[in-house]
Formats: C-alpha cells, sequence, structure tokens
C-alpha cells in the first residue's frame, strides 16, 4: 500500500510514522507514506496557500489551484483508488471503514486547515469525506495520522501474531471482553479461575459473554447496526 498525505505542516505528522508499529510497517516495505507539504505547488512568490472567504465571514479557506497542482501530479503518475479529505463533517470513522480501506491500493489524504478548503476541491477531486469524530482539531493532520494508523495494522504482516487484529473491538461490533496478566492475584483481586482453567472452548465461550456484556451495558448503540 501507498499513502499520499498532502499538508502545509508535515513536521506535525512525521513522528507517528517513526515509532513502533507503523515504523516496523515502513521497514518492512508493507506500506509506503509520502508527505507533500502544499506550499511547495504554489505559484505566488509568497508561497499563498489560503485567502479570504468570498461573502466574508471569519477565517482563511485554502485554495483550489495548489491543491489541483498537487494532486493532479500524483494522478499522472499512478492510479488512485481513493482521494480522501479529513474533515469534521466528513463520514465518522469506524472499524468498517477501516477494514475495506486496508484493502486499497494507493490512497491520497488531504489535510485541512483554517476553515477548510475551496468547496471546488471536494467537487473536483475528492472521493471521500473522513472525520475522526464529533470534534473539532485544528488541522487534518493527526486525523491523517489517525486514519492510517487504523488502515496500517490491519495489512497482512503489519502485526506480528495475525489473528490479533481478527480479535480486536469492533471487528464483530463488539467491545473487548477483560484481560489479564501475571500475577493471578493482585492486591485481593483475583484473575477470573476459567481463564486458568486451561478449557480453550469455556475460555472462548467466557470471552464472549463478557463482549457482549461490556458491549450491552456500555455500546448498545453497536448492536443496534
Ligand atoms: N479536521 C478537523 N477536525 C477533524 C476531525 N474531527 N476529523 C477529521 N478531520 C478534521
Amino acid at each position: 500500500m501507498r499513502i499520499d498525505i498532502i499538508t502545509v505542516v508535515p513536521d506535525l505528522l512525521k513522528s507517528p510514522f517513526e515509532a513502533s508499529i507503523l515504523k516496523r510497517a515502513i521497514e518492512k516495505d508493507l506500506v509506503e507514506i509520502h508527505f507533500h507539504n502544499l506550499r511547495d505547488y504554489t505559484t505566488s512568490s509568497y508561497k499563498q496557500i489560503d485567502d479570504y472567504q468570498y461573502g466574508g465571514g471569519a477565517g482563511m479557506v485554502m485554495m483550489v489551484e495548489p491543491i489541483d497542482k498537487c494532486i493532479s501530479k500524483l494522478k499522472a503518475e499512478r492510479d488512485y483508488d481513493e482521494v480522501i479529505y479529513l474533515t469534521p463533517d466528513g463520514d465518522v470513522l469506524n472499524q468498517n471503514m477501516a477494514n475495506s480501506l486496508s484493502l486499497k491500493g494507493n490512497l491520497i489524504m488531504l489535510c485541512g486547515h483554517y476553515k477548510g478548503v475551496d468547496q471546488r476541491v471536494r467537487e473536483l477531486f475528492i472521493t471521500k469525506e473522513i472525520s475522526i469524530g464529533d470534534y473539532v482539531l485544528s488541522g487534518g493532520e493527526l486525523a491523517a495520522a489517525v486514519l492510517c494508523d487504523s488502515i496500517i495494522r490491519l495489512i497482512p504482516g503489519v502485526l506480528g501474531n495475525e489473528t490479533s487484529a481478527l480479535t480486536d473491538a469492533f471487528q464483530d461490533n463488539l467491545l473487548s471482553p477483560p484481560i489479564y496478566t501475571r500475577p493471578a492475584n493482585y492486591k485481593g483481586l483475583e484473575v477470573p479461575e476459567i481463564l486458568l482453567s486451561g478449557h480453550q472452548q469455556k475460555i472462548d465461550n467466557w470471552r464472549d459473554d463478557k463482549a457482549l456484556e461490556r458491549t450491552k451495558e456500555r455500546r448498545p448503540d453497536l448492536l443496534q447496526e
């Protein structure tokens, strides 16, 4: 998989890809991440990428031209499965979306800033608009990092244990059951007996029951989907 991220602040985005699982995925050539600084695609000498809103109002708008130049250059080099715009008014990210995006080959992610992008950017280039939740960030960069993480960990070979992404919370619209490690007794709090029993079938049933119980309690909305 290849992900091209278009941003005005590449520095805000680099560190998540320089550690842990994402770093290893890049080192293993399972994913390539390329950053593109929008200011490199401006024509004006002072590298202008935003301007005042037509109709007045507070906040600047990202101009269509530099974004057009950048996306058109990338599209001339290869085909893309999706051109994603990170925006609070997009579809809210969930595990299903991450699953289906993890099967794609080439993705572009456009990070918004200020008030957002000129509407014509959305009409001309964007195939998917994604929000990471109902709150406003100062830019799309942190949202792009979240989206990348949710996708990349699902690519086969990225996680050590192949089954571990399949048993994640949300994979069956269920939250995860409680989990424990040593010691078996900590300050009088004991690990449930069944987990020490060695009966795999009983353990699996217990986990299914607890996952359902927890989901009913905390996120009944997931069970309606
Ligand atoms: N940009 C600003 N806020 C955002 C959000 N919640 N999701 C995606 N992109 C954003």
